[in-house]
């Protein structure tokens, strides 16, 4: 049975002292039940994630980026090490906004992967085709070079423990989510490339979140799609009441 994720992308969000208030809000109400075999995890900024480790029990801890290298003369980045010390079990990579303001690709996504797997950290592995390339009928073209380009060079072994997050960039902070019919047929063709080339029981196993402009309005139909298996949510991780709430939609 795969997992069912709900993450928080805080992005350039919060201060400390706001950070760490909304993970004590978030932790608290996990604190009293989980929905049933839902994990939540939330991405605050790299500043924030120690402190916000120590007050985390129920809810797990992303971050939002890592190093291609293990250590050395790389000035502002910070190492899937220095991650894994600081508390986190997960990071995000490939985000649209990394991959369009800040140059990441196939062959650095492929590193910090690598990096990742080595440290013991579950990547969240992000793909999606910017609005043209769905107006012209290319999405599924590009979202599968991205996953296939990345993660195909996986052992089926480290394939397991990646969760794929598919954010199509034209509906990311914009209001304008995909539709469910739009979310499951992206996810359900994700799946079969994945089928295609680890089998059907990694396939079967592989949780793929939906991203952009996902609310508590909304989750609950794009949950009920039989190939979405939780969501990334950016804007509405904020407050603690709307990310619990989406929490609980499925
Ligand atoms: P929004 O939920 O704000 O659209 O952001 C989605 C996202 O980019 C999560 O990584």
């Amino acid at each position: 049975m795969r997992k069912k994720i709900v993450a928080g992308n805080w992005k350039m969000n919060t201060s400390p002292q706001e950070g760490l208030a909304l993970a004590k809000a978030v932790e608290a109400k996990a604190s009293h039940g989980l929905p049933q075999g839902v994990e939540l995890v939330v991405a605050p900024p790299f500043t924030h994630l120690s402190a916000v480790a120590a007050v985390l029990s129920k809810v797990g801890l992303s971050a939002q980026n890592c190093a291609t290298h293990d250590s050395g003369a790389y000035t502002g980045e910070v190492s899937a090490s220095m991650l894994k010390q600081a508390g986190a079990g997960y990071v995000i990579i490939g985000h649209s906004e990394r991959r369009s303001y800040y140059g990441e690709t196939d062959q650095s996504l492929s590193l910090k992967m690598a990096q990742l797997l080595k440290n013991g950290l579950t990547p969240i592995f992000c793909c999606g085709e910017v609005l043209d390339e769905r107006e012209s009928g290319k999405h599924f073209e590009v979202v599968e070079a991205q996953v296939a380009n990345v993660l195909f060079q996986l052992s089926e072994e480290d394939f397991r423990k990646v969760v794929i997050a598919y954010e199509p960039v034209w509906a990311i902070g914009t209001g304008r989510t995909a539709s469910p019919e739009q979310a499951q047929e992206m996810h359900a063709a994700i799946r079969g490339w994945l089928r295609g080339h680890f089998g059907d029981s990694a396939a079967a196993d592989c949780a793929i979140l939906y991203g952009g402009s996902c609310k508590a309005s909304n989750a609950q139909e794009l949950f009920a799609n039989p190939d979405v298996d939780g969501g990334l949510i950016g804007g509405a991780s904020l407050n603690a009441d709307e990310f619990w709430a989406i929490a609980n939609s499925f």
